[in-house]
């Protein structure tokens, strides 16, 4: 059957969705299967029917791809996709609902707060810092690779750091700031990956450190001990579970120092770039790009 590869799309991901795309096309195209490009921002979604297609590589990051409306969008078109549902990409996507489900779930997750425009004036700052330990990590809730991201250490800085977020979304997640070592795992068919543990000398993870930067580190073995990395993965499986996401995905978490795990958040469409972090962690386990693509796509939601 003939596969779209859905890429590009409306959201602040689109360039990096655009990379994740033009490498799994590559791969399907270099197995012998028949596969087309497909850009929503420039082709209507009936073009899929017109065009023959049987199956959707969703390759999406952010709004509009990675949020469910998409997906429902195929399943109403009877177009089978990869990856999680409508349900699981939704959540997925909302860092806010993501960590109040795995709060109630007995997941562990840093301290925060949850912010709406019309919360925004009425919140005490200085409070919030107080209560979140001094230093925050402030993110819009809906975003991907660390856009509207920044972190502040005053009330001052909260408050740029809120006019910041706020242009990318309507509700805005103030987190305490993890002292600590940042780890990814990916999720395939329900399993865990190889953990990875980035480095950057920037102050954060942050676009530049994912995408324009060669001095993130990245450690795959992660240096965990085996019962530690069997810990995260399982937290991780658990995770991605309890939102109902499927097929593949990536999930972040961070260890501070004292030992304690913080589930910071879900992907559904992870990265798909040369430099991304599923691929990486799938060559560790002995998977080629090719094979990782392969696989994603015998995970399609039917
Ligand atoms: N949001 C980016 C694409 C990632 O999670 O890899
Ligand atoms: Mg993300």
């Amino acid at each position: 059957g003939k596969v779209a590869v859905m890429m590009g799309g409306h959201s602040a991901e689109r360039e990096v969705s655009l990379k994740s795309g033009q490498a799994i096309l590559n791969a399907l195209q270099a197995q012998g299967i028949e596969a087309v490009a497909f850009d929503p921002a420039q082709q209507p979604l009936q073009a899929l029917l017109e065009q023959n297609i049987d199956r959707v590589f969703i390759a999406l990051h952010g709004r509009g791809g990675e949020d469910g409306s998409m997906q429902g969008a195929l399943q109403t078109l009877g177009l089978p996709y990869t990856g999680s549902g409508i349900l699981g990409c939704a959540l997925a996507m909302d860092k806010v609902r993501t960590k109040q489900i795995w709060q109630a779930m007995g997941l562990p997750v840093a301290d925060s707060v949850s912010v709406s425009p019309q919360q925004r004036d009425q919140i005490d700052t200085q409070q919030v810092m107080a209560d979140l330990g001094g230093r925050v990590i402030v993110k819009p809730a809906n975003e991907g690779s660390s856009i509207g991201m920044s972190v502040a250490n005053d009330a001052e800085q909260l408050a740029t750091a809120l006019d910041i977020a706020f242009q990318y979304d309507q509700q805005v997640l103030v987190e305490r700031w993890i002292v600590g070592k940042e780890y990814t795992v990916g999720l395939l068919a329900g399993e865990a990956l190889p953990v990875i543990r980035l480095q950057t000398p920037h102050e954060f993870y942050d676009f530049a450190a994912k995408y324009q930067a060669n001095d993130t580190q990245y450690h795959c073995p992660a240096g965990l001990s085996a019962e530690d990395e069997q810990h995260l993965q399982q937290l991780a499986v658990a995770a991605f579970a309890g939102l109902g996401c499927r097929g593949w995905g990536r999930i972040d978490a961070m260890r501070d120092e004292q030992g304690n795990w913080y589930l910071l958040e879900a992907n559904a469409v992870p990265g798909m770039t040369e430099k991304s972090l599923v691929p990486m962690a799938a060559k560790a386990r002995g998977d080629s790009f090719s094979t990782l693509v392969e696989n994603i796509l015998a995970q399609t939601l039917e």
